[in-house]
């Protein structure tokens, strides 16, 4: 079921001046979220696209990344404050600049950044803060830089570098089909590792164990999953690269070797819970286990570094990916809710 009404209408027609339309579709938050989100928790708003000023550039917004996180951004202060109730929703985007009175900016320049879930975004002084330029790549598509080459491929790249895998190690992780944990696992198989990856389908399994190469993939939907993960780790676990949290990592945490490594990027089973869906510490204390979290921002100085190697090991066929595209602003609601129910394979994008 879509989760929207027709937008809330404020002008009659979309008139365009020079290729740019005077309205601008937004999605502002209307309710703070209990669960997954209902209908009316995003509302379609209809506002006018003003006329840039000087120090100004208008971009329009072509995909946005849908990320786990912007489901704990409309429930509460965390790394970053809460989104506001009436303010436009905050999501990561990728826009062109349509009309620029910016000296850093002129038509046609590619950006990614902290573009709301709209279709046109305004960039002023403060813009370098937010956008990073992108360039154009022959046959690669726009995308990648929302995916492999955008916060995913960033988180999976210094997440390992946390994990500090060696050649022989065992890594599992979870979530291991989606757009982070499917790079993980790529980046793992590049250093040498066993890799594990769980995740909640046949179909997920099989494209991780066939096409990305894991050693194993495990259904965590199959009652005898618990048992199959001890089989496909018959030395134990050294990495967790953990992703979901509750029972999936409890039960990791219960296979880790002495001194392991857990990398705490993401707790997604309770972001709809409000629940933070950690595992047992006695277990980490018992297993000696060194375990760090972190956020992809603290990395941004190094986020050229990474990409580069990132962008080579694609160029060179050690990264696949792979991309669940969901076409229309109004069905962004419907596409957040898409990653706690298991809906996309890859990186999932909403294409305006
Ligand atoms: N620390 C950071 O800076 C950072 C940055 C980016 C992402 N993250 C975290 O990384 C994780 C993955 O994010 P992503 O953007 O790559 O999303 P994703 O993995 O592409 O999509 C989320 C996937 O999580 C799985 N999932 C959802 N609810 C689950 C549950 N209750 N139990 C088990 N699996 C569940 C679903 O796959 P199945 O079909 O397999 O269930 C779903 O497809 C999230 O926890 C996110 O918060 C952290």
């Amino acid at each position: 079921m879509a989760l929207l009404p027709a937008a809330v209408r404020k002008f009659p027609t979309k008139i365009f001046r020079s290729n740019v339309s005077n309205i601008n579709c937004q999605l502002r938050l209307q309710n703070r979220p209990k669960g997954l989100l209902a209908p009316g928790d995003l509302q379609l708003i209809e506002s006018p696209v003003p006329e840039i000023r000087d120090g100004q550039a208008l971009a329009r917004v072509k995909y946005l990344s849908i990320d786990p996180t912007m489901r704990l951004w409309m429930a509460a202060d965390t790394y970053l404050p809460a989104v506001g109730v009436g303010e436009v929703m905050r999501a990561i985007g990728f826009a062109e600049i349509v009309e620029s009175r910016h000296p850093d900016y002129k038509k046609g320049d590619r950006l990614t950044g902290l573009t709301g879930l709209q279709e046109y975004v305004i960039l002023d002084e403060s813009a370098k803060r937010s956008f990073q330029k992108v360039p154009k790549i022959p046959f690669v598509p726009d995308t990648v830089f929302l995916g492999v080459l955008g916060v995913n491929g960033l988180t999976a790249f210094f997440g390992m570098e946390i994990a500090q895998p060696k050649k022989g190690d065992t890594l599992v992780v979870s979530a291991a089909a989606g757009a982070t944990g499917s790079i993980v696992g790529q980046i793992g198989k590049i250093h040498g590792c066993r890799v594990v990856g769980i995740a909640g389908s046949d179909d997920k399994c099989a494209w991780i164990a066939k096409d990305l190469g894991f050693d194993a993939a495990i259904n965590y939907k199959h009652p005898d999953w618990k048992e199959k993960l001890a089989t496909a780790t018959p030395k134990g676990i050294d990495i967790d690269f953990e992703n979901v949290g509750g029972d999936i990592m409890q039960t990791v945490l219960g296979r880790m070797n002495l001194h392991g490594r857990v990398v705490l990027c993401g707790l997604i089973s309770g972001y709809t819970k409000g629940d933070p869906g950690m595992a047992s510490f006695a277990t980490v204390l018992v297993k000696r286990l060194r375990v760090q979290g972190f956020i992809i921002l603290d990395y941004a100085s190094r986020f050229m570094e990474a990409a580069t190697q990132l962008g080579h090991w694609k160029m060179f066929g050690k990264l696949k990916d792979r991309e669940t595209i969901v076409e229309g602003l109004e069905k962004a609601p419907d596409a957040i809710n898409m990653l706690f129910t298991g809906g996309n394979t890859g990186k999932l994008i909403v294409k305006l």
